[in-house]
C-alpha cells in the first residue's frame, strides 16, 4: 500500500490517523493498572456499540476466532446445530461446528436473496437443535439480514441458543443485540469498527453462560474457552469498578490502545448517526454503480450498508479490473467469493471510508477503469447520481457529508 492509497476492502478497511497514532505509546505490561483501565474501558465501550448489557469478550485473532471461541465454548460432541446460509461466510460456522464434533445441518438461500422465515421456522421446529447460527451482514454478497431477532425467538422457543455473525455489520448497521436476544453475537475489529486487525468479539448472554457452565464435558480449548474470559467480581476494585476481566493471554496492548481510540470516535459520532452515515453513503454508491449500467448482487431491499458486491460486465476479469483500480486510482479492494470469484468485485464502504470523498472517488475510478476496457459509460453519470443522493439526504441531515 502507498500511504495515500485507500483500503476499501470489505475488511480489513481503512483506519483513521487518529487511531493509528493512538498506538504510539510506550510499551507497558498488560497487568499494569494503566493498561487495565484501558482494557476495562474498551469492553464497556464495545458493549455500547453492541447495544448490550451482556459481557463482551475480546478474543485474540480476527472474526473467525470470535466465531470459533463462541462455538467451541457451547458445543459438545454430537450436538445438533442448524446454520442458515446465504453466501460464503455462513459456511464458516459449519466448518467450525464439524471440526468440534457437532452435527451440522444447513438451510441455504441463494446469494443476495431474502431469507424465507417460514422455511426457517419449520426447520428449527423439526430439528431439536442446540445452536442456530446465521450471518447478519453477508460480506460475500453484500446483503444485510435484519430478521435476526425473529430467528432468535424461533431458536429460543425450541430450546436452542442463537449465534449471530455480525462481523461486517458492528459499527455500520443497527445491531440491537439485547432487543434481538442474541446469545452469542460475534464481530471483529477491522471492518466497520475501523480498528487494526487483532480481535474477534463475542457478546455473551446469560443463557449462553449457563450452557457453558452446565456442560457435561469440559470445553476442549484452553484459550478459546469463553468461560475463562468471563469477568469476575473483583476483590480489589480497579478504577472504582466492581468487575475485573481476566486476560487469558498476554493482551496486545497497542492494538487495544488503537481500539480504545476507534471506540472513542464511534461514541463521539454517535452510533445512530454512524449507522445513518453508512446507509446514505452505501445508497449513493449503489445508485452511482447503477448509473454505470452495473447491478449490485444483493436485492435492493436487503442491500448492505457496509459492502457491495458488483458483478462485472462479461469479459472483464476481476484481477485485471482490481489491478487498474489500484495502480491508477489508489483504491485497494478485492474480488468476489465462491461462484463470484471470477466475475465480481466487492467494495467495502465502512468505518472511515463510508464518506462522500471515498464513495465519489471510487465511482469515478470505476467509471474510468470500465471505459479503459472499452465498456460504454456515460462520463460523470455515476458521480452525478451519487451527488443527487447526497443532496437529497442533506436536506434532512445536513451533517451527512462530514468526515467524522
Ligand atoms: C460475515 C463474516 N464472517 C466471518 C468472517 C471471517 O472473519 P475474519 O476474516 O476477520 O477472520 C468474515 C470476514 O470477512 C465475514 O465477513
Amino acid at each position: 500500500m502507498k500511504t495515500d492509497d485507500i483500503l476499501m476492502c470489505p475488511g480489513p478497511n481503512d483506519i483513521a490517523d487518529r487511531v493509528l497514532r493512538a498506538m504510539i505509546r510506550p510499551a507497558t505490561a498488560p497487568g499494569s493498572p494503566e493498561f487495565q483501565e484501558v482494557f476495562e474501558q474498551v469492553h464497556e465501550r464495545l458493549a455500547q456499540v453492541f447495544q448490550t448489557s451482556n459481557q463482551v469478550i475480546t478474543v485474540p485473532g480476527s472474526g473467525r476466532t470470535g466465531l470459533e471461541s463462541a462455538i467451541l465454548s457451547v458445543l459438545e460432541p454430537g450436538d445438533p446445530t442448524l446454520t442458515i446460509t446465504a453466501g460464503y461466510f455462513g459456511s464458516m460456522a459449519i466448518r467450525i461446528i464439524t471440526n468440534a464434533g457437532g452435527k451440522a445441518d444447513e438451510i441455504s438461500f441463494p446469494w443476495g436473496e431474502p431469507l424465507d422465515l417460514e422455511r426457517i421456522e419449520e426447520k428449527i421446529a423439526q430439528g431439536g437443535y442446540k445452536l442456530v447460527t446465521m450471518v447478519h451482514n453477508e460480506t460475500s454478497s453484500g446483503a444485510l439480514y435484519q430478521e435476526a431477532g425473529a430467528v432468535a425467538r424461533m431458536a429460543h422457543q425450541h430450546g436452542a441458543l442463537f449465534l449471530l455473525d455480525a462481523i461486517s455489520s458492528l459499527g455500520g448497521a443497527p445491531l440491537p443485540t439485547d432487543e434481538w436476544e442474541v446469545d452469542l453475537c460475534v464481530s471483529c475489529s477491522h471492518k466497520a469498527m475501523a480498528s487494526p486487525i487483532g480481535h474477534g468479539y463475542v457478546a455473551v448472554s446469560d443463557r449462553a453462560w449457563s450452557v457453558m457452565e452446565q456442560r457435561k464435558e469440559p470445553c476442549r480449548s484452553t484459550f478459546f474457552n469463553l468461560l475463562n474470559w468471563k469477568a469476575q467480581p473483583s476483590e480489589e476494585a480497579v478504577g472504582g469498578r466492581t468487575h475485573r476481566r481476566p486476560q487469558v493471554v498476554f493482551s496486545s496492548v497497542h492494538v487495544y490502545y488503537a481500539l480504545h481510540e476507534a471506540l472513542q470516535m464511534i461514541l463521539e459520532e454517535g452510533v445512530e448517526q454512524r449507522w445513518n452515515r453508512h446507509r446514505i453513503n452505501a445508497q449513493a454508491f449503489r445508485e452511482g454503480i447503477q448509473a454505470l449500467g452495473l447491478k449490485p448482487l444483493a436485492k435492493p431491499e436487503i442491500a448492505s450498508p457496509t459492502v457491495t458486491c458488483i458483478p462485472l460486465p462479461e469479459g472483464i476479469r476481476p484481477a485485471d479490473f482490481l489491478q487498474k483500480l489500484r495502480a491508477e486510482h489508489g483504491i485497494y479492494t478485492t474480488r468476489g467469493l465462491g461462484p463470484y470469484r471470477e466475475n465480481a468485485i466487492r467494495i467495502g464502504h465502512m468505518g472511515v471510508t463510508a464518506i462522500p470523498r471515498c464513495i465519489l472517488h471510487t465511482l469515478y475510478a470505476m467509471e474510468s477503469v470500465l471505459a479503459s476496457f472499452g465498456y460504454p459509460v456515460s462520463p460523470g453519470a455515476a458521480v452525478s447520481r451519487a451527488g443527487q443522493v447526497y443532496a437529497e439526504a442533506q436536506q434532512h441531515q445536513p451533517e451527512i457529508g462530514a468526515v467524522p
